[in-house]
């Protein structure tokens, strides 16, 4: 009676699909993830630009799950990877190691000896790791990642340019970094940044573009620029406007090829989204197991914990919710104010704090987290010993497919055998 028809927002999703029965099949809690919305956010940022010479990067921490990965290499994007790791699992994924660029943060010399084997370029962070990577490859080719002095991102936490964060080689170093490519004869085939993540302005994005080109200019033979990822969706579907891409591309296109007619030369333009190209394929699924008042207050308990979202827990983050009751969307006007929790064993195990959800919520409804593809499953982890939930596809043609089974007792004990 209190149930409509599902439909979230403006775009179809899993209204395709029966929540319920899914949860039924695969356990509680789920990760859901539409082909469809994927392929589209793919190529949104593939078409950024209309650049010849434009590539987008896909930058596989926001999720790294191998089917998504292969419909994103379908796509036509390349690849970043943060660790070793990501390396390896994009090559399983039929990515060839020159589509792949690792941009790593503080690695070993024997991680960067393992992208250098296995044929992928090397982004380097620092002075030191420049001598470093220069020791075991000289006369090869690197690309050195600059802080542009701009950092922007919806948390300081993942603020990584500007005087605040470790990342990136300050620019002022450029003449050192000159010494130490030339002691070692090393190419300097590109720069790369990355400012920050999620931004809804594409301000801070395009002065640090500005940045960027201007150290660029020091470098004689760049084959690219990176200019990072960071580019937003909007968590809050009443109250954020969509980043404006066309607008960010306008601006990009003309201080861009400005800088080109001063370089004398046209060189690769790169991107590296994460959150865009999958944060809004991917929902999470889980079950409401308590309802209770603690002290005047009303606590929905849920099996989302912070092992299996992590980001409101981290850094605050706002995500849509909705509930379900036998595959229908729970839409009652009588609302009231709850805090939706997890069954993690901390008080801190917030999924959405003082939210306005219908009255009538019931024990076995099923709750929905909406854009939980970026940094969803990517972040779990088996604290608590919970296992890590199992991921879904939904196909093109509406079929669901089983794309990462749920973790078993038996993964658990796997790291002592
Ligand atoms: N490139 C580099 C070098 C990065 O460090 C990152 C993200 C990206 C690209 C992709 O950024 P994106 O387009 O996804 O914003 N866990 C946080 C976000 C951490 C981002 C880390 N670096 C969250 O859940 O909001």
């Amino acid at each position: 009676d209190n149930c409509v028809e599902n439909k979230i927002f403006d775009y179809d999703f899993y209204n395709r699909v029966d929540v319920q029965k899914l949860i039924h099949q695969y356990g509680s809690p789920l990760y859901i993830y539409d082909e469809n919305i994927l392929r589209k956010s793919c190529r949104e940022m593939k078409n950024l630009m209309q650049y010849p010479w434009f590539v987008a990067n896909y930058s596989i921490k926001a999720n790294s799950n191998m089917e998504l990965l292969k419909i994103i290499r379908d796509e036509g994007l390349n690849a970043d990877a943060i660790s070793p790791g990501e390396i390896h699992v994009l090559l399983e994924a039929g990515f060839e190691p020159s589509q792949i660029f690792y941009v790593g943060n503080n690695v070993s010399v024997e991680e960067m000896k393992y992208a250098i084997d296995n044929g992928v370029l090397v982004s380097v962070d620092s002075l030191s790791q420049l001598e470093a990577f220069g020791k075991i490859n000289k006369g090869g080719k690197v690309s050195l990642r600059f802080n542009p002095g701009v950092g922007a991102g919806h948390h300081e936490k993942v603020v990584t340019a500007g005087n605040n964060t470790k990342f990136g080689i300050d620019s002022s170093f450029i003449e050192e970094v000159k010494q130490i490519a030339e002691k070692y004869s090393l190419k300097v085939a590109g720069v790369n940044q990355h400012i920050g993540s999620l931004f809804l302005d594409g301000k801070p994005y395009i002065e640090g573009v500005k940045s960027l080109l201007a150290i660029a200019g020091n470098f004689q033979d760049l084959e690219f620029i990176d200019m990072g990822g960071g580019f937003g969706i909007p968590y809050k579907k009443q109250s954020q406007e969509r980043l404006d891409l066309s607008l960010v591309s306008r601006e990009l296109e003309k201080i861009i090829i400005e800088w080109m007619k001063v370089y004398g030369r046209e060189v690769q333009i790169k991107i590296e989204p994460g959150r865009y190209i999958v944060a809004e394929c991917g929902v999470l699924l889980g079950t409401v197991h308590s309802i209770k008042t603690n002290y005047g207050k009303r606590y929905v308990g849920t099996d989302v914990g912070f092992n299996v979202l992590m980001r409101p827990v981290m850094y605050d983050s706002y995500h849509e919710i909705e509930f379900f009751r036998k595959g229908k969307l729970l839409n009652s006007d009588k609302r009231g104010i709850s805090t939706i929790v997890g069954n993690i064993c901390e008080t801190g195990d917030i999924l959405a704090k003082d939210r306005e959800i219908p009255d009538d919520l019931m024990e076995d409804d099923i709750v929905a987290v909406l854009d939980a593809g970026a940094y969803g499953y990517s972040m779990c982890s088996n604290y608590n010993l919970r296992l890590r939930p199992a991921e879904v596809l939904i196909c093109e043609d509406g079929l669901v497919r089983l794309i990462r089974r749920r973790d078993t007792f038996d993964d658990l004990m796997a790291g002592y055998r």
